[in-house]
């Protein structure tokens, strides 16, 4: 077994085991792919540690930047209580439409703000909304800008908040200075940011699984 066919079979294992995966999760998946959308989502695993995370932090406001068809949406909903809302920024509107077929599906689209556009130009809006801080935020959108989303995220934050960045490991490639990948590049000023920014406390776990080597970083407004 190569250790790519070993984590994937750790990873079901879990997943048939403790997840509990259901129809409208796996339709989800399945009409994002129908409709050709990139399989970037997080996994079952992780989306149910999402959810796990919504519930560990009381969340009633969650962020998320980077809908896509809306899988790991769909985990963050399910940790809300019934007034809860998740705001998520998906700038492709292929994606968006995907994405609100399947909160449809799941029933879940009272719990779902989905605002499309360029997520640097939705947050200054969300802002100005003043609709309070935010209790979770999930950033997963593209990696270039994540030091700008990590930025808006503490401006909608307060004392609590929790904040998970996806992607931080890419495959190890994080540790290569000189690595020529400009989403590596960005990753690193990244947690170059954590590591000197006074208001949060940060820390990154790596992941195997059925997605590969990679991890998040996950960060606590002081
Ligand atoms: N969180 C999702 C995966 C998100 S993939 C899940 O785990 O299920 C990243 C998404 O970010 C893609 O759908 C992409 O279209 C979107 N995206 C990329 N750049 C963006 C931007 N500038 N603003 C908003 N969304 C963006
Ligand atoms: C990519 C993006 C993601 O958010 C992810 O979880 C995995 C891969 C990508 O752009 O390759
Ligand atoms: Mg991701």
């Amino acid at each position: 077994m190569s250790p790519q066919e070993q984590w994937s079979a750790v990873d079901d294992y879990f997943a048939q085991l403790l997840v509990q995966s259901d129809a409208v999760l796996e339709e989800s998946l399945a009409a994002s792919k129908a409709a050709g959308l990139p399989a970037i989502h997080v996994s079952p695993t992780q989306g149910k540690f999402l959810m796990l995370l919504a519930m560990i932090s009381r969340a009633k406001r969650v962020l998320e930047i980077g809908t896509l068809g809306g899988y790991s949406t769909i985990w963050l909903a399910r940790g809300l209580p019934a007034d809860g809302k998740v705001v998520t920024l998906e700038f492709d509107p292929k994606h968006a439409a995907i994405a609100r077929q399947n909160f449809a599906r799941a029933g879940i689209e009272q719990k779902i703000d989905l605002r499309l556009g360029r997520a640097l130009e939705t947050l200054p809006l969300i802002e100005d909304e003043a609709g309070g801080p935010f209790d979770l935020i999930f950033i997963d959108a593209d990696k270039i800008s994540t030091c700008d989303y990590f930025q808006w995220s503490l401006k909608l934050s307060r004392s609590g908040t929790v904040i998970v960045i996806d992607n931080v490991v890419r495959e190890g490639e994080i540790v290569n200075a000189q690595s020529s990948d400009g989403n590596v590049q960005a990753l690193r000023r990244l947690n170059q940011m954590l590591s000197r920014e006074p208001r949060v406390t940060s820390t990154a776990i790596q992941t195997v699984g059925g997605k590969g080597y990679d991890g998040f970083a996950m960060v606590v407004v002081k």
